[in-house]
């Protein structure tokens, strides 16, 4: 990951942990149900962030059992420890993704939530969950995608969202997509959302020695209540408004130091 993506959830981490558990926990539960977590398992959350998934497995493996998170970003790994209660079954360390410094066969299940694509070598870091999971050991990863178009959950996704377009009178406001079509239309300079296309991922994980590799889609989606939370939703979650609104604000910081009659400059909106 480069440090502009590192800066960047420093800076969201508080409103990062805030925001997904409002939005991404039903698919952290999705994930821990498809692992199977149960009772006395030790399992690995890579890309922790700030702990969802990892606190949505401790619910399950009881005081037997053991979960450690692991991420890159200092700020993300503190937000998730004050989310838990301190104790010898959930922990969480900074350490990259791949190279992780745990020992072979260590865990019965690896999670992984929207992090493979942000990983600089996600490849090696597929290698390095299979290296640490017990034999018979499970991998559930979850990464972004539409509901596939010939699904039954991709038509009824379409056929809601042409109601809700006609019912709202043609408005209808989907974030993160419309924060960065905006700056998309602005010309605004854009760093791309990570991305890695299902049979790309399916490929890698299939070289990282995986077997009896399964797809499915899952959604989850609800309305925002204000504009304000619709803005925070988009700047916190997508990687290209928050990358562009570091840049604003290095903008804005080094026109205020050159010339300080701008001293009335305005903060990019939160
Ligand atoms: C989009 S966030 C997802 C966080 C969490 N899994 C969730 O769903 O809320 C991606 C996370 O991957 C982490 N990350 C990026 N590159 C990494 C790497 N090479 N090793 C470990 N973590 C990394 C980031 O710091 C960030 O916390």
């Amino acid at each position: 990951m480069g440090e502009a993506e590192k800066d960047g959830y420093a800076a969201v981490a508080a409103t990062y942990a805030r925001v997904t558990s409002r939005w991404s926990r039903p698919l952290a539960a999705a994930l821990v149900s498809r692992a199977s977590v149960s009772h006395g398992d030790h399992v690995l959350d890579v890309g922790t962030g700030t702990g969802l998934v990892a606190r949505e497995a401790a619910d399950h493996v009881g005081a037997e059992g053991r979960v450690v998170g692991v991420d890159i970003s200092e700020a993300m790994l503190a937000e998730a420890r004050s989310a838990v209660p301190a104790g010898p079954g959930v922990s969480f360390v900074r350490m990259p993704a791949e190279s992780l410094d745990l020992p072979d066969r260590e865990f019965d299940v690896a999670l992984s939530l929207f992090a493979v694509t942000h990983f600089a070598d996600p490849a090696a870091a597929l290698r390095e969950m299979h290296r640490v999971l017990t034999p018979g050991g499970r991998l559930v990863l979850g990464a972004g995608g539409r509901a596939p178009l010939l699904s039954v959950a991709g038509v009824t996704r379409r056929v809601g969202r042409v109601l809700s377009l006609v019912e709202s009178g043609g408005r209808s406001l989907i974030a993160p997509g419309f924060l960065e079509g905006l700056l998309r239309e602005e010309d605004a300079p854009l760093r791309e959302a990570p991305h890695l296309g299902l049979r790309a991922l399916v490929a890698l994980v299939e070289s990282a020695g995986f077997e009896r590799i399964l797809t499915s889609w899952c959604g989850h989606e609800g309305e925002v209540e204000t504009a304000e939370e619709f803005w925070e939703l988009q700047v916190t979650v997508s990687t290209p408004a928050r990358a562009w609104r570091a840049c604003s604000r290095i903008a804005i910081a080094s026109r205020q130091t050159t010339s300080p009659t701008i001293g009335d400059s305005r903060e990019v909106p939160q």
